[in-house]
């Protein structure tokens, strides 16, 4: 009988997972919340067939080119920017990500932040701890109405239509930019209107961005489209940080060129650009949007699940690069 097939997990998962590749196969298990060093995860790779990476691990072409023998980067996560998807195709790897199980949870947040931004509850929370508050006063913490306003959500893809959902559950109206028109039985469901960049940026009370990070997405919202946004709207972020560019986003916030905002993500995780970290009018997460347990479980799961798949020859359920898989 063959050794078992050997498989790199980079970083600390949900324990069954580990559990489950365990039974089949000889797993390498990086179990702690350290970052492997490019060099350190190479040198580890090394006789794997299979890694089991995470939105930490930056896969780069030089790095693929050294993962001899693996035959599959299995990510703990929807996006999958971190990897060199063109690379590992052109070396005949698959990659796979853990779409569907977070879209709910991730909508929850975004809807989270939302609502903190609009009506300030992480201001009120700090005003009431530090012992400030010593009356009723007319226009205490006053925010923004959530319930009719206007959201405008970039991307109208599975997390953007949960997003949606939430809002016309608050009566809210929904407009949408996106390269392709959803399909009719969603845009009635939620009376979704497709509109172009600039109308949904002039006309929207609350911005959410879902759209994956690409070339085409990178600093998505900068200077001229803030500056499109009304001076009461509120961005809010749960895609990928780099989709904003940071530095004009605190601008805006600073000059109240827009009203508030909500992010879990950033530019160059974990350094928050430091104006972020001084401002009021923004809500701050750790890019923790998909973290409920029992999500956060299943895409731990899922990923191990795709690693096995491929190394018994069958398709990964999450294939990003079908044209691996013939
Ligand atoms: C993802 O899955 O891409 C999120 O950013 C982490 O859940």
């Amino acid at each position: 009988m063959s050794a078992p097939a050997r498989i790199l997990v980079t970083k600390r998962v949900f324990p069954e997972a580990v559990e489950f590749l365990r039974r089949e196969f000889e797993v390498d298990y990086n179990g702690t919340d350290r970052v492997l060093p490019s060099d350190e995860l190479i040198q580890r790779a090394r006789g794997c067939a299979a890694v089991v990476s995470q939105l930490t691990d930056r896969l780069s072409a030089d790095v693929i080119a050294a993962l001899d023998g693996v035959r599959i980067i299995a990510n703990v996560a929807v996006g999958y920017d971190n990897i060199d998807v063109a690379a590992a195709t052109a070396r005949s790897i698959a990659v796979t990500n853990t779409p569907g199980v977070l879209t709910e949870t991730t909508a929850d947040f975004a809807f989270a932040l939302l609502m903190a931004a609009a009506r300030r509850v992480v201001e009120a929370h700090a005003f009431v701890h530090s012992g400030q508050w010593s009356t009723w006063i007319i226009d205490l913490l006053a925010g923004q109405d959530i319930h009719g306003a206007t959201l405008g959500i970039f991307g109208l893809g599975r997390i953007g239509a949960a997003v949606a959902r939430r809002g016309r559950g608050f009566g809210m109206r929904i407009l949408y930019c996106d390269d392709q028109p959803a399909p009719p039985e969603l845009e009635r469901e939620l009376e979704a209107r497709r509109v172009s960049r600039e109308e949904l940026l002039r006309e929207s009370d609350f911005v959410s961005l879902h759209v994956p990070l690409t070339p085409a997405t990178r600093h998505l919202i900068g200077a001229a489209e803030l500056a499109m946004m009304k001076p009461s709207a509120i961005l809010v972020n749960t895609a990928r940080g780099p989709v904003v560019d940071e530095a004009a986003l605190a601008e805006a916030l600073e000059k109240r060129t827009i009203w508030a905002a909500g992010l879990d993500v950033f530019e160059d995780e974990p350094r928050v650009h430091p104006k972020l970290l001084e401002l009021p009018n923004v809500v701050l997460a750790p890019h923790i949007a998909s973290a409920s347990f029992s999500t956060r479980r299943r895409m731990s799961m899922m990923a191990a699940e795709n690693a096995a798949a491929a190394l018994a020859g069958r398709r990964p359920p999450n294939l990003v690069n079908p044209e691996v898989w013939r």
